[in-house]
């Protein structure tokens, strides 16, 4: 009970604080910064710049897999692009977006199955699409 109430309380207080003018467009963001934060974990391990670690790769991996679809459950209506990072061309452009979504889908899905079964050059090759992913769809879709 107790803690239901503290976390209604700092969703609250995550809310009132974000410059979001929609429900949506905060949804969105709290779900990119996790893919983000995931990222961050798999990206210099696959550079060589942190050592690799199967375990922490791979479920940062299944983490990435699962959250991918998270932004997406939250594009329904084109007035939460107000004051965000969203273009309109998300919403003339419905087919595109959904391309370049799935695309996503199946490169994080492609690099979980990569770092599972823990061979490093499976996983860099993995890799690449998936950035790559992230970016074209940045360049149609995102201010
Ligand atoms: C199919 C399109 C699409 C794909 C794929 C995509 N993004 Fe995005 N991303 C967007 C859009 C659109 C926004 C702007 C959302 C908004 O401001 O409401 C965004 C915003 C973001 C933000 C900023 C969040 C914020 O509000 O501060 C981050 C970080 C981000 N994306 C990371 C990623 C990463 C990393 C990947 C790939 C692993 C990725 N995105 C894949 C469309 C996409």
């Amino acid at each position: 009970m107790k803690s239901k109430i503290v976390l209604a309380a700092t969703l609250a207080l995550v809310c009132s604080a974000s410059s979001f003018a929609s429900v949506e467009g905060a949804a969105r963001h709290t779900a990119f910064k996790k893919i983000q934060h995931d990222m961050r974990i798999i990206g210099p391990m696959v550079k060589g710049q942190i050592a690799y670690d199967k375990n922490t790769l791979s479920s940062a991996a299944a983490d990435l897999k699962l959250i991918s679809r998270e932004p997406f459950r939250h594009f329904d209506s084109q007035s939460s692009a107000a004051g965000t990072d969203a273009k309109a061309a998300i919403w003339s452009r419905p087919d595109d977006f959904a391309h370049d979504r799935d695309h996503f889908y199946a490169a994080a899905d492609a690099l979980s199955v990569a770092a599972s079964s823990g061979d490093l050059a499976q996983v860099r090759k993995s890799f690449t699409p998936l950035v790559q992913s992230c970016k074209t769809c940045h360049d149609s879709f995102r201010r």
